[in-house]
């Protein structure tokens, strides 16, 4: 059996647990009901939807969930540990865990254009992915963490769908959306009810290319470094501020860029770090988040500290428009 494929015009959002628990309820035996006793796969990247998407197939299937986690080198600090204690420690799936930065980061190497590193983390996405599918046999079904806005704007033609495509022919799939319907803060609601910890559930947005599109320019591995340290500092500087999730999105990013600057009285040639902090209701416009300066000084302080090769902190001052939210 097919899922829904469209959200009843009269469909209640979902903005309590009762609402979210009545709707698990009913897509677990959806799940169970298309499924049989057949096995799906699915492609985690820890972010919401995939995570929601997994934590309701566990609930449904079990171990016939096959979850992959696909680990491109460009995530941030702790979230494969995170997904892996998750999934695997905490909701004993059946996770296949795979390292493939070195893979990634070969082919980006020496790559600056924009367009051109998002392709390739794409596409080597997909080869990963294909190539443990290839492994696995007899698994019929794939799931996915469409949600709703994903095909109103594919309606729309403001975005091509980017779920479903690229398999190669010879991996065909039925496929089993069980977030379709619902809106993001919906997705979250039912994902917090499923039990997934906050810091899953409501995480800021974080695009799939991930660290690539901050580390600005051709990626080398000290540089990407100091971006994966900054931001995680950054992120828990702002938790410890109770700014997380209140503000819509804050990043570092290191550019390909040296200035001077002076260390233990020696001369130093080192990166910038560049904080970004940006408020959006859909993201097509941004304003800034007037950070703290008391804030911005610790994490300052902080970055000098702990960050290998960086002698100067910027505070990126621009909205969407003129800027766009990441820097490539
Ligand atoms: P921009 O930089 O265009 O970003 O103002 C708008 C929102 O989209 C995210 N973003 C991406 N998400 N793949 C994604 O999945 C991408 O290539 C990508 N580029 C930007 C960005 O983080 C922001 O939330």
């Amino acid at each position: 059996m097919q899922q829904l494929l469209v959200r009843p015009e009269n469909m209640k959002r979902i903005d309590s647990p009762e609402l979210a628990k009545a709707y698990i309820d009913e897509q677990v035996a959806a799940i169970q009901a298309q499924v049989g006793d057949g096995k799906v796969l699915l492609a985690l990247s820890g972010g919401v939807d995939s995570s929601v998407v997994a934590a309701l197939l566990i609930k449904a299937i079990g171990d016939r969930l096959v979850a992959v986690h696909v680990n491109h080198g460009l995530l941030r600090k702790g979230e494969p540990e995170q997904v892996i204690e998750v999934f695997r420690n905490q909701m004993h799936a059946n996770l296949i865990y795979v390292d493939a930065t070195d893979r990634f980061l070969d082919k980006l190497a020496g790559v600056s254009d924009p367009e051109t590193k998002r392709k390739i983390i794409g596409k080597e996405f997909i080869d990963v992915f294909a190539e443990e599918a290839r492994k696995l046999q007899g698994i019929r079904f794939l799931a996915q963490g469409t949600i709703w806005p994903d095909i109103l704007e594919s309606e729309a033609g403001i975005k091509a769908h980017h779920n479903a495509g690229g398999l190669p022919a010879d991996l065909s799939f039925e496929l089993v959306e069980p977030v379709r319907i619902l809106f993001k803060d919906e997705v979250r609601m039912v994902g917090k009810t499923l039990g997934l910890p906050d810091g899953m559930v409501y995480r800021q947005p974080f695009p799939g290319p991930g660290l690539g599109v901050r580390c600005v320019g051709a990626i080398t591995r000290d540089r990407l470094e100091a971006v994966r340290e900054s931001d995680a500092i950054l992120r828990e500087e702002f938790a410890a501020a109770g700014l997380q999730g209140k503000v819509w999105q804050y990043f570092t990013v290191v550019p390909d860029m040296k200035s001077t600057g002076i260390r233990d009285g020696k001369r130093t040639d080192d990166w910038m770090v560049i904080i970004r902090a940006v408020n959006s209701v859909d993201a097509t416009s941004a304003t800034i988040e007037e950070v703290p300066y008391p804030l911005l000084l610790k994490i300052r302080d902080r970055i000098f500290r702990e960050v290998k090769g960086v002698n100067r902190v910027l505070y990126d001052l621009s909205s969407k428009p003129l800027a766009t939210i990441e820097y490539e």
